[in-house]
């Protein structure tokens, strides 16, 4: 698999607003883009360390894969973005290998990324998602 960089990495927060002191204060970054994603019922905060992003998730609903996340283990690191030159070539790739992915295929991501995950059954638990700009931009 080509990776270029890390893209971001996904941090699972309860709520976005009382984070941002942290971020905004304490290490100094500044929120970019607040967005919400409706099919992950989430909403992001993005700030820019260097080329690589810290994407905050707050969940919008009970539902959100989020929100269980945090029910389980807490607020904390969530998930590796690993940028390819194309997503859908990586995910056959994962599969051709042995990898249990979660998206069989490409789908809309925050900040106009095209995105998929990787499962973390086959990852050593780490959650990996693979990302690239989508056709969009
Ligand atoms: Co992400």
């Amino acid at each position: 698999m080509e990776i270029t960089h890390i893209e971001h990495l996904g941090i699972a927060v309860k709520s976005i607003e009382e984070s941002l002191p942290y971020y905004e204060q304490v290490l100094g970054l500044k929120c970019y883009n607040i967005e919400v994603v409706e099919d992950q019922k989430v909403r992001t905060a993005f700030f820019k360390v260097g080329q690589t992003k810290i994407e905050l998730l707050e969940p919008t609903s009970e539902e959100s894969t989020i929100a269980k996340f945090i029910e389980k283990k807490g607020e904390g690191v969530h998930h590796i973005a690993f940028a390819v030159p194309s997503v859908a070539d990586a995910l056959a790739e994962a599969e051709e290998k042995g990898v249990k992915l979660i998206d069989k295929a490409p789908r809309a991501g925050a900040e106009g990324l095209d995105i998929a995950f990787l499962h973390p059954k086959s990852t050593g638990s780490v959650l990996t998602e693979l990302c690239m700009p989508g056709q969009g931009k």
